[in-house]
């Protein structure tokens, strides 16, 4: 199906697409119809912050939240142990840090609890370790999120943590800029990443990143590689400099008692916008009847769960686009989209949360009979294994991370048991789950479960795994190193959030991107213009960016998967 061109569109793009309101627009202050497509982080945050910015500027909006499923959250949701309402378990984005203003903001704002039941010190004696396949490199009894140590390490590593705590603390200093004027908001993610020095650290792997520190490789490869595999499945030598710093922030980590979900759900109660649940967004096209001088209006088409497409009556003047676009499964209208999204390759991530009343088994790490093994198991390479990429990259271990969650009751025996969580690359096997819990699992377990992407299934009686729900996810970019990302600006009116997920993939930054087309709508709705970021030129940092990547290709071993914003800048 294509969508017509409609006459608004024709007007637009011979006024070269310029997106600030007429004086006109601006001094009659009509009702701004405003579509958000998805209700993860990033299309809640900008229904919330919409509906502040605005009232501040006194901007009307009529905001039209539109989601495909039956809830608000995206891939931060919970799902329920035993089938168990009150004992919910993080199945995606588990955790955050107090450096993330947004959330822990909307923590406070909501009166939300937090608790740091993504990974309960179950017990006094609980151990975080790390496994390399061979053996365990690392061990803490730490039940705390800081789960390892640089004050314990320096005997070990020398400077090297040390090092890696102030890198973060920098890199991070960095990234919080994005918040704050001139910084924010951002019309082009690219130049302020560059403005920031931040594309420097996602051009060159996060091997190479931790090298030009002085880290050292042991180090890198024990502790922080742990890191980046638990939280991006992947080794260091296929994930950009800054993400791999983001996976070592993990400083006051916390969640949210009940789902971190219920941030988002309270960020879309505060905006008042109107939720359409169970329903999908299947094109966007310019409407036909053109009411306004210069900007387009869209027309959007959605189809229910059961139903046949259908054309929303209103006509919006603007429409973000809150899902990454691949799989979001909509049809643009020819000319809508103006800058080309283009399609980044997802980490499969198979997440399998179970219930069990076995410890984890020492004889599966190798630990001699009778010893404990630890009840949260991190992985890294061994030495001298090669670091593939993708689903090949977990190496001989087979998993990323085992961790237990905390202490939950079997509603049927009245019993204690462990929950536990599994991240891998392919789907977990009864002889995986056998081996780890050292006892039998029927091979029938795990065979009902691995329709559309996820399933629950109880069994009877003292079983080995009483409750058992396996999921997987296209979780989160490849995070290749690059030099350019998707802009938030799709065309006039037109917006786009889930770039911001190849520079950093988190609840926080999907937020943030939120947040920034919301504050853009209404800068442009009231005419607010705001200064640049004094020696700021964007032709000129496409450049420099290009000949940054061109100087380190050599040193890139994926550089060929590296991506610019379109063909074009590659020329
Ligand atoms: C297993 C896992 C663990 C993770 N761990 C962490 C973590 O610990 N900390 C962290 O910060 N981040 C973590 N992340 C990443 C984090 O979940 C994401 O970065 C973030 O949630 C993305 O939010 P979003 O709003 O951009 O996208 P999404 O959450 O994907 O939201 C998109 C929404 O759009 C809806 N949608 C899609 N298409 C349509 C359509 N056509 N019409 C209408 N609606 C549509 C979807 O149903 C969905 O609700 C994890 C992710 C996974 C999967
Ligand atoms: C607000 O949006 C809804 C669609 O969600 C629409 O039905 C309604 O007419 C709009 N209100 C105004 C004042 O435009
Ligand atoms: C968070 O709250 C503090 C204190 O109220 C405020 O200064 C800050 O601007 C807020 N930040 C964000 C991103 O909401
Ligand atoms: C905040 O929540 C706590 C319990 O979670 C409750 O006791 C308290 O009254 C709440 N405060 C407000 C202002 O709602
Ligand atoms: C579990 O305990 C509850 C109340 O404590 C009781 O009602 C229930 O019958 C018990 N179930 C079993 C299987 O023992």
């Amino acid at each position: 199906m294509r969508l017509q061109l409609g006459s608004a569109a024709v007007a637009w793009l011979a006024l070269g697409g310029e997106a600030v309101a007429s004086q006109e627009e601006v001094k009659s202050n009509r009702v701004r119809n405003i579509a958000i497509i998805g209700a993860g982080a990033a299309g809640s945050s900008a229904a919330y912050h919409l509906r502040q910015y605005a009232d501040e500027a006194d901007v009307k909006v009529n905001i039209t939240i539109f989601e495909k499923t039956g809830r608000i959250g995206g891939r931060t949701l919970t799902v329920s142990a035993f089938d168990d309402p009150l004992q919910q378990i993080e199945l995606g984005a588990s955790i955050f840090v107090a450096v993330n203003h947004i959330l822990y903001n909307g923590t406070k704002n909501f009166n939300l609890s937090i608790g740091s039941n993504y990974r309960v010190a179950s017990s006094q004696d609980d151990v975080t370790a790390i496994w390399d396949g061979d053996s365990f490199v690392y061990e803490t009894t730490d039940g705390t999120s800081w789960w390892w140590d640089a004050g314990k390490l320096w005997w070990r590593y020398g400077m090297s943590p040390y090092r890696a705590v102030n890198l973060v603390k920098e890199v991070v200093g960095k990234f919080l800029k994005l918040y704050e004027q001139p910084y924010f908001p951002f019309r082009s993610l690219t130049a302020r990443a560059y403005e920031l020095g931040l594309v420097k650290i996602t051009a060159v792997t996060g091997e190479q990143f931790l090298a030009q520190n002085k880290i050292d490789e042991t180090f890198s490869r024990h502790i922080i590689q742990a890191a980046t595999r638990v939280n991006y499945a992947s080794n260091l030598a296929y994930l950009h400099g800054l993400e791999t710093m983001v996976s070592f922030a993990t400083d006051g980590a916390m969640s949210v008692d009940g789902g971190n979900w219920r941030i988002f759900d309270h960020m879309v109660k505060t905006s008042g916008a109107a939720v359409l649940h169970n329903t999908a967004v299947s094109s966007i096209g310019f409407a036909k009847d053109k009411t306004s001088s210069s900007a387009p209006k869209y027309e959007i088409s959605t189809r229910s769960a059961a139903g046949e497409p259908e054309v929303v009556e209103t006509a919006f003047d603007d429409v973000i686009i809150a899902s990454p676009w691949q799989f979001s499964n909509i049809e643009a209208g020819e000319g809508v989209i103006k800058h080309h999204i283009e399609e980044i390759p997802y980490t499969k991530l198979h997440v399998t949360l179970f219930a069990s009343p076995f410890k984890l088994h020492p004889d599966f790490f190798g630990l001699p009979p009778g010893t404990k093994a630890p009840s949260n198991v991190y992985t890294t390479l061994a030495e001298g294994e090669e670091p593939k990429e993708g689903a090949e990259g977990v190496g001989k271990t087979g998993f990323y991370s085992v961790s237990t969650l905390r202490m939950a009751v079997n509603p049927k025996t009245n019993k204690t048991e462990f929950v536990y969580k599994i991240f891998s690359p392919k789907p977990v096997t009864p002889q995986f789950l056998s081996d780890l819990l050292g006892v039998q699992v029927p091979d029938t377990f795990t065979a009902t479960t691995e329709e559309n992407g996820g399933g629950s299934s109880q069994n009877s009686g003292v079983d080995p795994i009483s409750w058992y729900y396996p999921h997987w996810f296209y979780s989160y970019p490849i995070e290749l190193p690059r030099v350019t990302f998707q802009d938030p600006i799709l065309g006039s009116g037109l917006y786009y959030t889930s770039g911001i997920e190849s520079f950093i993939s988190t609840m926080e930054t999907s937020a943030l991107m939120g947040m920034n087309v919301a504050r853009l709508i209404v800068d442009d709705a009231a005419g607010i213009s705001r200064a640049a970021v004094p020696g700021a030129n964007d032709e000129l940092i496409v450049l420099r960016c290009r000949s940054l990547f061109m100087d380190t290709t050599s040193l890139i071993r994926v550089s060929r998967h590296a991506r610019f914003r379109n063909e074009e800048e590659m020329a």
